[in-house]
């Protein structure tokens, strides 16, 4: 590892760079409907997931946020979506699984102004706070859901404890995330340390790959049109473009990208 890799690696530069890249995307995207900020999902053959016109766009997207949350039946319960970005899956799920209510948090403020102004829909509500110390009274929702956020926290473990704290017993932790190889075991020690019980993991890099390559044009627009010319190779990355770091080191093997449902008694 390099010392600039090795930098990067400590939690808490971590931590802050997240802090400043999110609100920083945030205001690049302003103007444009990016209401996601994942890399996609697609099942091959395509499993035909019917969604209303308007929904249409986002549909590699969606397709993450259906496999993550369609693990148990939302209806009538009290969720929570950590790191809930600019809210496009929590405004989808609210509109087609029924949830009793829906709460989306994210430790991006302007992430959080922008959800509020774009997603009313009843039941929903969105709040400015952090993973490692989620603002709620234990046993607070029955179901916490979390994609594709949890390679930012610096501490996952204690992310996975306030999990299970303010989840109801019976709840569950429906959870999709990447780790690059260099944290495989730290990545895998926490889950096994979880204080939840898994009820199913899967491997899902190859559809996410798909998904990648679905929203590669959408991706590549962005990444030229929003992004400093300086921020490209980054902005490659994070969009999961063809051909970028990222997207390279999920066809090696290199990067892991799994979901897990995990039930807390
Ligand atoms: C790749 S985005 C995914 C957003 C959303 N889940 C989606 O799929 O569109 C990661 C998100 O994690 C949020 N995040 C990073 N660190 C966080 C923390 N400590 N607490 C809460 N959210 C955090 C970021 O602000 C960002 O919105």
């Amino acid at each position: 590892m390099s010392l600039l890799e090795r930098f990067l690696s400590i939690g808490i530069v971590r931590k802050a760079i997240w802090r400043l890249w999110y609100p920083f995307l945030t205001r690049r995207l302003r103007g444009e409907e990016v209401l996601f900020l994942n890399y996609a999902f697609e099942t091959e053959p395509p499993a035909g997931l019917p969604l209303s016109p308007e929904d249409e766009p986002n549909r590699a997207c969606i397709q993450l946020y259906h496999h993550v949350a369609s693990q148990v039946d939302l209806r009538g319960k009290d969720v929570l979506e950590v790191s809930c970005g600019h809210g496009g899956g929590a405004s989808w799920i609210v509109r087609t699984m029924q949830p009793a209510s829906y709460t989306g948090l994210d430790l991006n403020p302007a992430g959080i102004r922008f959800c509020e102004q774009r997603h009313q829909v009843a039941g929903l509500t969105f709040l400015q706070g952090d993973a490692q110390k989620l603002p709620f009274p234990d046993g607070s929702f029955d179901a916490v859901i979390n994609v594709e956020a949890s390679h930012c926290y610096p501490d996952f473990p204690r992310f996975l404890a306030e999990v299970a704290r303010v989840l109801r017993r019976g709840g569950h932790f429906l959870y999709a995330d990447f780790r690059f190889s260099d944290l495989f075991a730290e990545w895998d020690a926490a889950i096994a340390a979880a204080p939840m019980a898994i009820v199913q993991s899967r491997d899902i890099g190859a559809e996410v790959l798909r998904g990648m390559d679905r929203n590669a044009a959408r991706s590549m627009a962005l990444v030229r049109e929003r992004l400093p010319g300086f921020l490209h190779s980054l902005g490659a990355d994070f969009a999961g473009l063809p051909g970028s770091r990222v997207y390279v080191a999920l066809q090696t093997g290199e990067l892991r990208y799994s979901s897990w449902c995990f039930r807390i008694s």
